[in-house]
């Protein structure tokens, strides 16, 4: 695993070590996760920023073994359900579309976003996996999750300790490894796209 991460994951700017060491994996052990950890994972994406500090962002979660779980489980897709109930907890990102039934918070997704990020990172800062995920049954969402019309789903997580990847199906052991991302230039222009 470090050969490959240490071929894939190279950053070509000095930047801060746990960007490229975060990485998606979908093998878990067994070890479970407390409610205290999910918790801290939760303040540390409670720290996002977001536009006019709105915070439009909410979590729901489950801990595995608890009721909660097997329900937050059932809104994956059959894809995402077959290696995250291996989790040891699921975690969902629901976002807050206005704050008076008005105005819109145009930033809704972006704000909940960085809250995700923030709570990735410190998953991994603790050893933790969390594993984003859009392949979720998004019309079972509003009565598993208590979701009104002003309630966006954004997206699931899978949390756990990285387990061994021969516990995943073969077509998922051969992507069970990090990813590497196009070039910068790709992605980046001066004053315009294509600048
Ligand atoms: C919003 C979001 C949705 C994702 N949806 C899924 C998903 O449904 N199933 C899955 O296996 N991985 C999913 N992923 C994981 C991505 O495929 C992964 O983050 C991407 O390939 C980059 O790899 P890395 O996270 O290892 O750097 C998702 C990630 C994000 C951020």
């Amino acid at each position: 695993m470090a050969d490959s991460q240490t071929d894939t994951r190279q950053a070509t700017r000095d930047i801060l070590p746990m960007f490229t060491q975060r990485w998606s994996p979908r093998a878990f052990t067994d070890q479970t996760v407390t409610e205290d950890q999910i918790l801290t994972l939760l303040e540390a994406a409670r720290w996002a920023p977001s536009a006019s500090n709105l915070q439009p962002w909410r979590f729901i979660y489950g801990l595995k073994g608890e009721p909660e779980f097997d329900s937050l489980l059932s809104l994956l897709i059959p894809f995402n359900e077959d290696w995250a109930k291996r989790s040891a907890a699921l975690i969902f990102v629901v976002s807050v579309k206005s704050f008076d039934g008005v105005r819109p918070v145009a930033t809704h997704s972006f704000d909940a976003g960085a809250a995700w990020m923030s709570l990735a990172l410190q998953a991994n800062s603790m050893g933790l996996v969390a594993h984003g995920m859009g392949g979720l049954e998004f019309e079972k969402a509003p009565l598993i999750l208590g979701l009104n019309e002003n309630l966006k789903l954004e997206a699931g997580i899978a949390i756990g300790y990285q387990g061994d990847p021969a516990t995943l199906s073969e077509s998922l052991q051969s992507r069970e490894s990090p990813s590497t991302r196009q070039p910068l230039s790709d992605m980046a222009f001066k004053g315009k796209i294509g600048g």
